[in-house]
């Protein structure tokens, strides 16, 4: 699928929110909206909306699609610092791109994450930390290979993989499928994509889709295995009923 060799130089470039993101010339893409900001997207899209509809959980798995810069994992444990939460937290995350994560020791990253800059260190040299609270695993190689390896059951799940146009394999109804083979019944995933046949496809796994309106953000999408009260419902069957042609994607459509 994918090669593991050097990849592509990435340009360092600043968000509207004042973070760093890198572009991407391999995917065309940055790795955050530049708009919404790094840091911001993250928090908005991601992170606060898994901790509030999980806020009752003492313990919790994640899995982070993909690492990249690591911006998920890493605001999920400043938000839970901050916030003086005792959650505790197992971070897996897959990332083929091993000469980034060495490289994150030298990113310039936001200084709300200055606390936390010896957990960034410990990963950018071993691929993994642990400490009381947080336990980070990097899952070297392709998602494809590695998300049906994992043992452990998964609670959120944060799909921020590049886009659909860019990186289709990682948005299949395939992917997803395997996705669901290590949730639990009540697992939940936030995503920026608020595009149709992600939607669907994450649909014809069982999930329950939702709209989600960060604070000075674009909306993005949770999509959850059990009901929830506090996000907006979207009705999939009259999705599809209003638009016939949408379909979800599907592994054949890219191989
Ligand atoms: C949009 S970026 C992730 C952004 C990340 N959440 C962050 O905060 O920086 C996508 C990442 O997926 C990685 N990637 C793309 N396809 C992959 C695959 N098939 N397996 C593993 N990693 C992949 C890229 O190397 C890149 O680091």
């Amino acid at each position: 699928m994918y090669n593991k060799t050097l990849r592509p130089q990435k340009k360092v470039i600043l968000c509207e929110d004042g973070t760093n993101t890198l572009f991407s010339e391999e995917f065309n893409e940055p790795y955050h909206s530049t708009k919404d900001g790094a840091l911001h997207e993250s928090l908005e899209k991601h992170v606060k909306p898994a901790l509030f509809i999980k806020k009752d959980e003492t313990s919790l798995t994640i899995l982070d699609i993909c690492f990249g810069l690591g911006y998920n994992t890493l605001a999920t444990i400043y938000y839970i610092k901050k916030n003086n939460l005792k959650t505790k937290i197992y971070f897996i995350s897959p990332e083929f791109d091993e000469e980034l994560i060495q490289s994150l020791k030298n990113f310039n990253y936001p200084s709300e994450f200055e606390s936390i800059k010896p957990i960034i260190n410990a990963i950018s040299q071993d691929f993994f930390y642990q400490d009381k609270q947080f336990t980070i695993e990097i899952l070297k190689g392709d998602a494809r290979i590695t998300v049906p390896k994992i043992e452990k059951k998964i609670d959120i799940i944060y799909q921020d993989a590049f886009s659909p146009t860019h990186n289709p394999l990682l948005w299949t109804t395939e992917f997803f499928s395997e996705i669901i083979k290590i949730s639990q019944r009540n697992t939940l995933l936030t995503t920026y994509s608020t595009a149709a046949s992600i939607r669907l496809g994450l649909y014809e796994n069982g999930f329950f889709i939702y709209i989600h309106y960060g604070e000075k953000s674009r909306y993005s999408t949770v999509a959850s295995l059990k009901k929830l009260n506090s996000f907006t419902y979207i009705d999939m069957e009259l999705k599809k009923l209003r638009n016939p042609s949408a379909s979800s994607l599907k592994d054949n459509n890219f191989s």
